[in-house]
């Protein structure tokens, strides 16, 4: 029998304890245990970033890491994101660019972005691409995720964006 291992973990600003095992993975961790189901499960191999969370203050793939190599980590997932009001200006900027479509990378995209913007408030376009290449959206092309994240830029920046594509100013 596989023995369990007690591990500890702050997850949105607050201790957590679980027990685990040497195969189980931070995703299943997090969603099965903690009950945060926002980080989705893609493709299971580190191919899609639609598990990424930041842990320790960078992007990291859930489903590629042990939950036991996560002992001591300070993991921030998407709920611990979004306020108790309202959205955070990068999931408004997703929502008002329409970059919400199926919706089940976004959170991953969100997480992504939120790291890009928290190092660097005025990437350009090319950054953002390269920010995001880990992170696949099966539903569309790119142009609207990029646009959310050049609009929640200047939002976090204090700045009026402009308004979304389609919209008469
Ligand atoms: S589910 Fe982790 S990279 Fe796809
Ligand atoms: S919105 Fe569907 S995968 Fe990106």
């Amino acid at each position: 029998m596989v023995q369990g291992i007690k591990i500890r973990m702050k997850v949105n600003g607050q201790w957590r304890e679980a027990e685990t095992t040497p195969d189980r993975l931070l995703i299943d961790l997090l969603r099965e245990e903690f009950g945060l189901t926002g980080t989705k499960k893609g493709c299971g191999e580190g191919e899609c970033g639609a598990c990424t969370v930041i842990l320790n203050g960078r992007t990291a793939l859930a489903c590629l890491i042990p939950a036991a190599k996560a002992e001591g980590a300070d993991i921030l997932t998407i709920e611990g994101v979004t306020p108790e009001q309202g959205l955070h200006p990068i999931q408004q900027a997703f929502q008002d660019e329409g970059a919400v479509q199926c919706g089940y990378c976004t959170p991953g995209m969100v997480m992504t972005a939120k790291v890009l913007l928290d190092g660097d408030p005025c990437p350009t376009e090319a950054e953002i691409k390269r920010a995001i290449s880990g992170n696949i959206c099966r539903c569309t092309g790119y142009t609207k995720i990029v646009a959310a994240i050049v609009r929640s830029a200047a939002v976090l920046r204090g700045e009026t964006p402009a308004p979304p594509a389609g919209v008469d100013k």
